[in-house]
């Protein structure tokens, strides 16, 4: 991780992965999120910003916190937002994604959020269009406003306000073969300098992420007292073509966050989830409402970190 280089202005125009983004541009994205952070305690909880611009939202997979924390943050900015879902959309009279793309953008709209279930979709729509493209989410590939909101709690929870991550060990755990928050969240923790150990069933930990600079380990007892933080990811049943476990009891038995592990962790283990939870397979549900979860400072740190993407994609140079 560099750490001579001064904060950079942002000048990326879409949002379609933290892989390239550098430490700086990451440290600045953050460092904007925490100056948004407070418009969500106001009484009239929106700032002038973004008045007059328009934010589409095409969600092509199901989501409840990035949908809506989007719809949100860019109303906090005082952006116009277009909500637009695949199911009831032209998409299922066989109109492209791209041709939809373009239509919206025909309407004036500044900025596109696209989640879709195909990897690459993101970076295939920023080329048919001319107007920000944010992704929220593209397949197996990225979902980067989840990797840097969750980054963004780590660091608040843990004090390092300057978002250097040097000597914290980060543990995510479980399908991290189908997981696009894993793979956001491994770019962005290696390039704040973070440790990184991905825990997992063989058949849902590729050999190739230890390529990128992560440890892999097929067993959380091994690496419970190591830990800083866990990410405990959801089984992506969706996205699988065969059975990767025998049953979600074993997988709950050697993977799952319990109780009984939580006492093994350091003291300060700090817990999260992208969401959404699966209680009793990967988490525990005390361990989910419990005192190390910051499940919720999550959600709630979306907004702040979804405001700072839209603010610096439409003001970049
Ligand atoms: N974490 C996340 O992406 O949740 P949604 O699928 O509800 O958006």
């Amino acid at each position: 991780m560099s750490r001579t280089k001064p904060a950079e202005p942002w000048s990326h125009k879409h949002l379609l992965g933290v892989e390239c983004l550098s430490a700086p541009e990451i440290r600045f994205l953050l460092e904007t999120a925490r100056g948004f952070e407070e418009v969500s305690t106001r009484s009239v909880k929106k700032v002038p910003a973004l008045r007059g611009r328009v934010v589409a939202n095409l969600f092509f997979e199901d989501s409840t916190r990035t949908r809506s924390s989007f719809t949100l943050a860019a109303s906090r900015l005082s952006a116009d937002v277009l909500d637009l879902a695949g199911k009831g959309s032209s998409i299922s009279k066989g109109e492209t994604l791209s041709d939809t793309a373009r239509n919206i953008e025909a309407m004036g709209v500044d900025v596109i959020v696209c989640r879709h279930h195909l990897s690459g979709a993101a970076v295939q729509l920023s080329r048919s269009v001319r107007c920000c493209v944010i992704n929220a989410g593209d397949g197996q590939h990225e979902h980067p406003t989840q990797g840097l909101l969750d980054i963004y709690t780590l660091a608040r929870r843990l004090g390092r306000d300057d978002f250097d991550l040097t000597g914290l060990t980060v543990g995510i755990v479980g399908d991290i073969a189908h997981s696009r928050v894993a793979r956001s969240n491994v770019y962005g923790l290696l390039k704040l300098g973070a440790q990184v150990i991905l825990v997992g069933p063989p058949t849902l930990l590729p050999r190739t992420f230890a390529d990128l600079g992560c440890e892999l380990s097929h067993s959380l007892e091994d690496v419970l007292g190591r830990v800083d933080a866990l990410n405990m990811l959801r089984i992506q049943f969706e996205r699988m073509t065969s059975q990767a476990f025998p049953s979600l009891r074993e997988y709950a038995a050697f993977f799952g966050l319990t109780t009984e592990r939580i006492q093994r962790a350091k003291p300060e283990i700090v817990v999260m989830h992208p969401g959404p939870i699966n209680r009793g397979i990967e988490i525990d549900a005390q361990v989910a409402d419990g005192e190390h979860s910051v499940i919720l400072n999550q959600v709630a740190n979306g907004l702040a970190v979804r405001m700072a993407v839209l603010f610096l994609v439409t003001t970049a140079k």
